[in-house]
């Protein structure tokens, strides 16, 4: 884990005492609220439904369990005792009152954790792969990269005041894109060139929201010394040519799509020449100084424990489930990487009480070297556990209710907050995902139908990623009455797709049949083993349309 030196952490212990005299001036109405409202922007405050929110960084994801007791003692202090996972390996607080703000970025500064750039039209959180650096489909660690990035990237001037906010994600495996990095506004997926050189795959113009378009690759190889300088001209070209006239079109995809991928690279290219081997070029020094920080934890020397597993799972079929759902094989032999699930049902998708977090950040301590990771799937993973241990954590996670073996499956929703918390929203999403989890509560169902991504918005921002889940459901308003209208075929991986709408919209108590009905058309149409991503872009969304829209007799 990448440790603050003093400069780091000076930056950030300044930065409080800053936002702490701001927000005095502000509470003593010296400050009017559009002088104080770029301030509290730049700290991750955004004023919300009920109360403030803040939103706080989780650097690609990485946490430890000194951080999260942090953020469960922040919680209880300041907060109603839980806080809400995002899918941009974030954190939010959805009930701080605004005298209190300064003090929890206080307590954040003292574990290295901040809410700088987590709002506002810059440049945000990085975010990456949840197993970045443990997975054997690795080329190389994403995590330095990303380092690389945050620090490149953190109150950059010349990109402080982008046309609209900027999200960029690094993925380090060529078979499977678990950081949906095809939907960033650049997305950068490291290979190697035909002489073994690392470099990165450079996709530009992806992003959700209103506007939902899949990344264009305007790079197939750049080496990685030039990664920053490269980065630097995309910014450029946007921050010159990105619209400011409508927030809705300043996204760089809407300035990529219009000008065409070509002639977009073309401008970058250009932009370029005056940067390359400039200031920007990343030295080996820069690299391995950064890439120290990553480096393995102190494995032992372990095999697989094939023969040990295999007993434990005939003896116990439901941690032979567990395994086969929230355990990944690790690159180390003797190791595994855990997702501890979070979508209980009862809970809201994201949602993490202190207790929770307070109980993650022992089982991290007890059997993942105080290390964590969420994913942008709202989960919480342990990175680095010995396999001849898998069992004992399932226990000790069972316990605290946390070893749900539900991932991958339709009860594993992402879901944003909706109208329960977001003032943008126009329906409750919460509910929705409360709905279909408690109408597919058996397991044993969820396994039969195999991975299928359920994905939840409240309105057509996007937060929930409703247009890349296989089945996707977006809230909209009718009238001053909240309807859902549902989508299919979405991707986030390397078959990038945007799904497609289904027809007219539903109301809330329809969700549950209609995702039954959905999953029905599929078990009838699926050849043996084929999952329902497969399934719907084989049949396409004519039958289900029927079954769904079949009037009732
Ligand atoms: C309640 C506070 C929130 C507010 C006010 C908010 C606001 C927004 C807005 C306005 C957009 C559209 C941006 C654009 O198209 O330019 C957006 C997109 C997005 N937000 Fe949120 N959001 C909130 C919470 C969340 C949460 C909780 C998550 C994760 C669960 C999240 C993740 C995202 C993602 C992934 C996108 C799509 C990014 C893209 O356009 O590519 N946000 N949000
Ligand atoms: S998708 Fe809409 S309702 Fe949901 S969190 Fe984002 S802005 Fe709010």
């Amino acid at each position: 884990m990448y440790v603050y030196d003093s400069f780091d952490q000076k930056v950030v212990d300044e930065r409080v005492a800053q936002f702490r005299e701001q927000t005095e001036r502000y509470l003593d109405g010296q400050l009017a609220d559009e002088e104080f409202l770029p301030l509290r922007l730049q700290n991750g405050l955004y004023i919300q439904r009920h109360a403030p929110m803040l939103r706080i960084a989780i650097p690609y994801g990485l946490l430890d369990s000194t951080k999260l007791r942090k953020l469960a003692e922040l919680t209880e202090t300041f907060d109603k005792g839980y806080a809400h996972f995002t899918t941009r390996q974030n954190i939010q607080f959805n009930w701080p009152a605004l005298e209190d703000v300064p003090d929890i970025l206080a307590g954040l500064a003292q574990v290295q954790m901040h809410a700088i750039q987590t709002s506002g039209n810059c440049i945000r959180n990085t975010t990456t792969d949840q197993f970045a650096g443990v997975l054997r489909d690795e080329i190389a660690d994403p995590r330095p990269w990303c380092e690389l990035i945050r620090q490149w990237s953190t109150l950059h001037p010349e990109f402080a005041f982008l046309p609209r906010k900027f999200k960029i994600a690094v993925n380090g495996s060529p078979s499977s894109d678990r950081a949906a990095v095809r939907f960033h506004d650049i997305g950068l997926e490291l290979v190697r060139n035909d002489v073994n050189e690392l470099g990165f795959r450079v996709f530009v113009g992806g992003g959700l929201g209103r506007t939902p378009l899949v990344g264009q690759l305007i790079r197939e190889f750049l080496p990685t010394q030039h990664l920053l300088s490269y980065l630097e001209a995309i910014l450029r070209v946007y921050n010159l040519l990105g619209r400011r006239d409508n927030k809705y079109k300043a996204r760089i995809k809407i300035l990529v799509k219009a000008l065409g991928a070509d002639a977009f690279r073309d401008k970058v290219e250009a932009e370029w020449t005056y940067l390359k081997d400039g200031a920007a070029t990343l030295t080996e020094a820069e690299v391995n100084r950064v890439a120290a920080h990553f480096i393995d934890p102190d494995y032992a020397s372990l095999d697989d424990a094939d023969a040990l597993l295999a007993q434990q799972k005939v003896d116990n079929p439901a941690f032979a489930q567990w395994l086969s759902r929230n355990v990944h094989l690790h690159k180390k032999p003797g190791y595994a990487a855990v997702t501890l699930s979070i979508k209980k049902l009862g809970y809201a998708p994201g949602d993490c009480t202190a207790d929770q977090m307070r109980s993650v950040a022992q089982l991290a301590d007890e059997f993942s070297f105080g290390e964590l990771r969420v994913s942008h799937e709202q989960n919480l993973i342990l990175a680095d556990v010995r396999q001849d241990r898998l069992f004992d954590l399932w226990e000790a996670a069972k316990l605290v209710g946390l070893a749900t073996a539900n991932i991958g499956t339709l009860s594993d929703v992402i879901c944003c907050p909706g109208g329960d918390y977001c003032a943008l929203a126009n329906a409750k999403s919460i509910p929705i995902a409360e709905s279909i989890q408690s109408r597919f509560d058996d397991l044993d169902y969820l396994y039969d139908l195999g991975d299928i991504d359920l994905n939840i918005s409240g309105c057509m921002n996007a937060c929930g990623h409703h247009h890349i889940g296989n089945i996707g459901i977006l809230g909209v308003d009718k009238k001053g009455e909240e309807f859902y209208q549902v989508s299919l075929g979405g991707d986030s991986g390397q078959n990038a797709r945007v799904g497609k709408i289904l027809g007219p919209s539903f109301n809330a108590d329809d969700i549950p049949d209609v995702v039954d009905k959905i999953v029905q058309v599929y078990v009838d149409h699926r050849h043996q083993d084929e999952l329902f991503a497969d399934t719907v872009e084989r049949v396409g969304l004519e039958p289900f349309k029927e079954r769904v829209y079949a009037k009732s007799h």
